[in-house]
């Protein structure tokens, strides 16, 4: 398909915010297919919202694949549309985009996630949470364990941005959760409840739910298995919003492209740990991870490349 300024009614001279974030969208959903923008291109949106390939000089911006922030402006653009393209365009271009694993915990100075009630509301800021928001709607699915299915009852909706909703996954290998869990019972976005081979009870029968069934051994669920099974479904970008636990063991099993960790400036002292892996006696065998950081308000994010780590 040709497209020029001339035959696009979407084309803009300055790219602003909300135009920047439908051509994210629009990546996202790109790299959801397979495709791949080779690095040089111009990219623009057609009139069905799609992403469309043109010369370097005609695009909203060029993709920078190989590079560490995917993308270098080559129109104008407003600060707020900076800012996104500097966070959210290496999640959507570049050689893993089509299959990313990503992680997010919002965490304490002392690296805690929730009080020892199981408490996490609110331990990162606002700024936060619409990232989080933000993140979902340029993935295929959002996936949480267990425990912040069942202490927290989140409804893992798009709802604080306009976006696409992703497919809610929620771990639950031992089939314990309570099916008046929102997730299981809201209707408000397909559900896979992800069980144990041998769990006993079924995920619940409702319309918006789907159980699938994992290899659960030694008290631990395939997590190889686990994303074989989504991407089977044509699911293959996964967002991991926590918790802790959940995203240790995916980290352990290497299977995070990124790990993105937002610390607020506040000292719980006890609680929910963050990240928790075997122990190791030297700093040097301590994970090095090359990251990008940013501030949400009150709250630093490093956003980890899992793929340049090294032990
Ligand atoms: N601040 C934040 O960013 C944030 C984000 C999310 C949650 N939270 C908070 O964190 C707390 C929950 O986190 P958490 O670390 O305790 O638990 P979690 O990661 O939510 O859930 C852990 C449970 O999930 C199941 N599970 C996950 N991965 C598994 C695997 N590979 N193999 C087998 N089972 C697996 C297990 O269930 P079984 O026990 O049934 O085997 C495990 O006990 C809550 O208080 C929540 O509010 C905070």
């Amino acid at each position: 398909v040709t497209y020029s300024a001339a035959t696009s009614p979407k084309f803009a001279a300055t790219l602003h915010e909300d135009l920047a974030w439908r051509l994210l969208q629009g990546l996202a959903r790109s790299a959801s297919r397979g495709v791949r923008f080779a690095d040089g291109a111009g990219v623009v949106l057609d009139e069905h919202d799609g992403v469309r390939c043109v010369a370097p000089d005609r695009g909203w911006f060029v993709v920078r694949a190989d590079s560490e922030c995917g993308w270098e402006p080559s129109a104008a653009l407003t600060a707020a549309a900076r800012e996104l393209l500097d966070m959210y365009a290496p999640l959507c271009v570049g050689p893993r985009s089509g299959e990313l694993v990503l992680a997010h915990l919002g965490q304490s100075l002392d690296g805690r996630l929730a009080t020892v009630t199981g408490a996490s509301r609110f331990v990162t800021g606002p700024e936060d949470f619409r990232h989080m928001h933000r993140l979902r709607a340029l993935f295929d699915v959002v996936l949480v364990g267990t425990e912040t299915a069942r202490i927290d009852d989140p409804q893992l909706t798009t709802r604080l941005v306009p976006g696409r909703q992703p497919v809610r996954v929620v771990l639950d290998p031992r089939a314990r959760l309570d099916h008046g869990l929102r997730v299981l019972s809201d209707g408000c976005a397909p559900t896979i409840v992800v069980l144990g081979t041998d769990a006993h009870a079924a995920a619940p029968q409702a319309e918006h739910v789907d159980e699938v069934r994992v290899t659960y051994d030694g008290g631990a669920l395939d997590l190889v298995e686990t994303l074989a099974v989504l991407r089977a479904r044509g699911l293959r970008r996964i967002f991991i919003e926590g918790g802790g636990i959940t995203v240790s063991r995916f980290l352990e099993a290497g299977l995070l492209d990124r790990l993105q960790i937002a610390i607020a400036p506040k000292i719980i002292g006890s609680g929910t740990p963050a990240l928790t892996l075997a122990p190791i006696e030297h700093m040097a065998q301590a994970i090095t991870a090359r990251c990008r950081r940013f501030t949400l308000g009150a709250d630093v994010l490093f956003d980890c490349d899992m793929r340049a780590a090294r032990e």
